[in-house]
């Protein structure tokens, strides 16, 4: 499998599928690879497309806010990475062969930096992971045992932002469930 960083040299030069040719860069992943917690977002939008970092546009904002105030910790502190690596053009949903030829390089981050806890941004990377075609609304709300660890499904920031007070009040309840696991009290 290789280390990260070989693996983010091979994403670099990646053409498995057609998001290749409108990408500026490939969005690996940024943190601390041997984070305890790990988020997965669904793709890149046009600013982290240009800056090569994930969420870094307003979502991020929203994501470092959070992760701050209700876990404690700052980006570098933990892993984040995406779904899909390249940015699909402007701002579609990644469609389900763009997320199978991606899909192993998330599972290789998964198993790279095998963190305690993963926070699941929003549908896309909830249903992958947990493997099921139901709704964030449904899933968010309690926490699914995922890879000797657990998973935590929260609304993605870009809900947060367009959805207002109800919506980042579920988020902040999602993240301190994540906090406890950390921690080791069960929420
Ligand atoms: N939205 C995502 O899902 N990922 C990013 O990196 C940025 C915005």
């Amino acid at each position: 499998m290789g280390t990260l960083a070989e693996l983010q040299t091979t994403a670099a030069a990646c053409t498995r599928c057609a998001l290749a040719t409108g990408r500026t860069q490939v969005v690996f992943g940024v943190g601390d690879g041997s984070a305890s917690l790990m988020f997965v977002g669904e793709g890149p939008g046009r600013e982290e497309d240009l800056a090569g970092e994930p969420f870094v546009g307003r979502s991020g904002k929203l994501l470092d806010k959070l992760l701050h105030q209700e876990i404690g910790l700052e980006r570098s502190q933990c892993y984040i990475a995406n779904v899909v690596k390249c940015r699909p053009p402007g701002n579609r949903d990644p469609l389900p062969d763009e997320i199978a030829s991606c899909r192993p390089f998330l599972d290789a981050q998964l198993e790279l930096v095998s963190p305690g806890v993963v926070i699941t941004l929003g549908n896309f990377a909830t249903r992958l992971l947990l493997d099921t075609t139901e709704g964030i609304r449904r899933l968010r709300g309690r926490a699914y045992p995922f890879r000797g660890g657990h998973l935590v499904p929260t609304y993605h920031p870009a809900a947060g932002l367009r959805g207002g007070a109800e919506v980042v009040a579920e988020m902040r309840a999602d993240f301190v469930r994540a906090k406890r696991l950390l921690v080791g009290d069960p929420p």
